[in-house]
């Protein structure tokens, strides 16, 4: 069961939506993805959709204040025995500060932030191999599965797609963006004794196993 909130910080392609459906099924944790909210909402084309779909599909953040929006709803309406994991947010220091002012409106402590450290080349190598299921959400990959866009998820049937952001140039894009803000995110939380490292370039299996006692011990400090 879950024990601690928890923030899942990294690179895209670093395994924060893999990890995070692991924890949400296992741990009972309330999983909430800022990129999954958007990407609902640009199928759904209303008005924050049509806002986010150039900034993503071009792999550029959305605006901050949408976002913070769209997490601020969720977690007010969270349940005082609810623990919750956040995959995708914070992504800038304006978000981090939002955050952590919203979480003392609601009289929550301070999360355990984890950076899920992967190189560019692993990054590359996975986000162009992923195949996504769109009834399920499953994320499977080419190079470990074997499954292909247009193959049939063997946990629902749905016919497996590619993201529309994990084309080699918004790839690219992304890991600039990544760049740009997350020094100063992970020194943020760094000087607050909130951070710890896990080395994610291991294989899902060993990762998992850090995040879940990660999750279990709670806090650092
Ligand atoms: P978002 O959906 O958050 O994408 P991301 O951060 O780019 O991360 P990904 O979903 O690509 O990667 P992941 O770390 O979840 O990896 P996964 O588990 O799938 O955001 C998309 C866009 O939305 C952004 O570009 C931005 O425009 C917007 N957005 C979202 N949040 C925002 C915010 N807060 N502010 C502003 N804009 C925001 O794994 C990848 C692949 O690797 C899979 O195939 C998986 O099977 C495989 N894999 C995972 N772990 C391992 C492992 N250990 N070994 C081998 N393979 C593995």
């Amino acid at each position: 069961m879950a024990q601690h909130d928890l923030i899942l910080l990294g690179p895209p392609g670093a395994g924060k939506g893999t990890h995070a459906e692991y924890l949400k099924t296992d741990m009972n944790y309330m999983h909430l993805s800022t990129g999954d909210l958007l990407r609902v909402a640009v199928a759904a084309q209303n008005n924050l959709g049509k806002q986010a779909q150039t900034y993503m599909e071009a792999g550029e953040l959305v605006p901050d204040d949408l976002v913070i929006d769209l997490v601020a709803e969720r977690m007010e309406q969270l349940g005082s025995d609810e623990y919750y994991l956040l995959d995708g947010f914070p992504r800038t220091i304006v978000q981090a500060e939002a955050l952590a002012e919203i979480l003392e409106g609601i009289g929550r402590e301070q999360p355990l932030v984890i950076n899920l450290a992967v190189s560019d080349a692993e990054v590359v190598r996975r986000l162009s191999g992923r195949r996504m299921c769109p009834g399920c959400g499953t994320i499977y990959n080419v190079h470990r599965d074997g499954l292909d866009i247009g193959d049939n998820c063997p946990q629902c049937g749905g016919e497996l797609y590619q993201r529309s952001d994990d084309q080699p140039e918004a790839i690219r894009n992304r890991l600039e963006v990544y760049k740009q803000d997350s020094a100063l995110l992970i020194e943020y939380y760094r000087q607050r004794g909130q951070l710890v490292t896990v080395d994610a370039e291991q294989g899902q299996e060993e990762v998992s196993a850090e995040l879940a006692q990660l999750a279990r011990r709670g806090r650092l400090y």
